[in-house]
């Protein structure tokens, strides 16, 4: 049986399925109920396999057409926009149609921006098929291209009908691109999820062997977190800061290395190390909290060592991260129970860290 997580307040509520072998026929049919034609938006990168076991699923039933785009963050952007809107027009969908995001983050974020604009919003659901997609980037309704300036610039909050999330498309993800989506599940340990932060502690073996009891535990309780937070705050004007725990590093890291080499989930794992190192300075947390922070990244195959990393040469990224505002730096911090965002803090504490 699947596992239901509801998601957002009232008229935007939806759910998120989690299934541990395949992605129940029923439930794919009953998110669909109410559309005529379906358009699978997927990339070049997921394996055929998947993309002919849902077309297996749906062509007896629907209308179905597929647009491929190539993977990779460069697809985020407005040519692959408008090829989007372009094919939802020459297969004149209205209303009563539906997208369907088949693929990582960047199918999402890209497939729901253009479902969010398209006659001012028509259906999308998401079928996540990276770790990171299934923790992170399908639940919430955050959907964005990149533009010169910057990543994720132009976009929208626009909820998805619902998740549909399968564990078994875990196994083909290389292995830097699941230890990518890890790092997201252990953030959500030190934004509130002692349950996750016993698991990583506990069973650091059988997460690293894909164990499928285990991911979908902590599948379900990132999901639990991330719903908890984004529920409460849909347009990111408070709480939801939180869940940006680690990367306001990780960005400057992932800008100062061009985007390449190094993932994002362990772009934020440094983060993540960084923030606790200043959480310490600032008499937050005590260096056993810190050490059993760094311990339990290690554990699950994440490179811990922030001594490469010097605040000199990371300040101007760190600078321009977007949650600077008003000149002054917003971190978010921890304290034994929680994560918060805040802008009083030393700045030589700051500096320490990545001395
Ligand atoms: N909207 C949000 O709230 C939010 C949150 C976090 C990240 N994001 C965005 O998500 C994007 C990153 O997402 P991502 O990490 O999923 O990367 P991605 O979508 O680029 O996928 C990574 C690679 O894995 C391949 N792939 C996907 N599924 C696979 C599978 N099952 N087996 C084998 N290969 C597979 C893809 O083809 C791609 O090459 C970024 O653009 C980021 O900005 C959005
Ligand atoms: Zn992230």
């Amino acid at each position: 049986m699947a596992k239901v997580i509801k998601v957002g307040k009232k008229d935007s509520q939806y759910d998120v399925h989690i299934f541990n072998k395949s992605i129940n026929k029923a439930s794919i049919i009953k998110a669909l109920k109410n559309n005529n034609k379906v358009l699978i938006i997927t990339d070049s990168g997921i394996p055929k396999r998947y993309l002919n076991e849902l077309k297996f699923i749906l062509r007896p039933l629907k209308k179905l057409y597929v647009q491929e785009i190539p993977q990779g963050e460069s697809s985020k952007s407005y040519s692959s926009l408008m090829l989007i809107h372009e094919k939802l027009s020459t297969y004149k969908f209205d209303r009563s149609d539906c997208i369907l995001a088949f693929g990582g983050g960047v199918v999402g974020d890209l497939a729901g921006f253009a479902a969010s604009t398209y006659l001012r919003g028509i259906d999308y659901i998401q079928v996540p098929t990276t770790l990171l997609s299934q923790v992170d980037s399908s639940v919430g309704g955050k959907t964005a291209i990149n533009i010169d300036a910057g990543k994720n610039l132009v976009g929208a909050f626009y909820n998805p009908k619902c998740v549909l999330i399968n564990i078994d498309y875990l196994n083909s993800l290389s292995d830097k691109q699941f230890l990518s989506g890890m790092a997201e599940v252990a953030k959500y340990a030190y934004i509130g999820n002692k349950k996750i932060k016993k698991i990583i502690e506990n069973e650091a073996i059988k997460i690293k062997n894909k164990n499928s009891h285990i991911l979908s535990m902590l599948i379900e309780e990132s999901i639990k977190t991330k719903a908890r937070i984004v529920t409460k705050d849909e347009k990111e004007s408070g709480i939801r800061a939180i869940l940006n725990f680690g990367h306001t590093f990780g960005h400057a890291i992932e800008a100062k290395n061009k985007f390449n080499l190094i993932s994002h989930g362990q772009a934020v794992a440094y983060g993540m190390v960084i923030a606790g190192k200043i959480s310490l300075l600032e008499g937050l947390i005590n260096e056993k909290y810190l050490n059993t922070l760094i311990a339990n990244l290690d554990k699950i195959g994440l490179d811990t060592d922030i001594s490469k990393f010097k605040y000199q040469e990371l300040k101007k990224y760190i600078e321009n991260d977007k949650k600077v505002s008003e000149g002054k730096l917003n971190l978010i911090l921890i304290d034994n129970r929680k994560a918060f965002k805040t802008n009083k803090f030393n700045s030589k504490n700051l500096q320490a860290a990545l001395s």
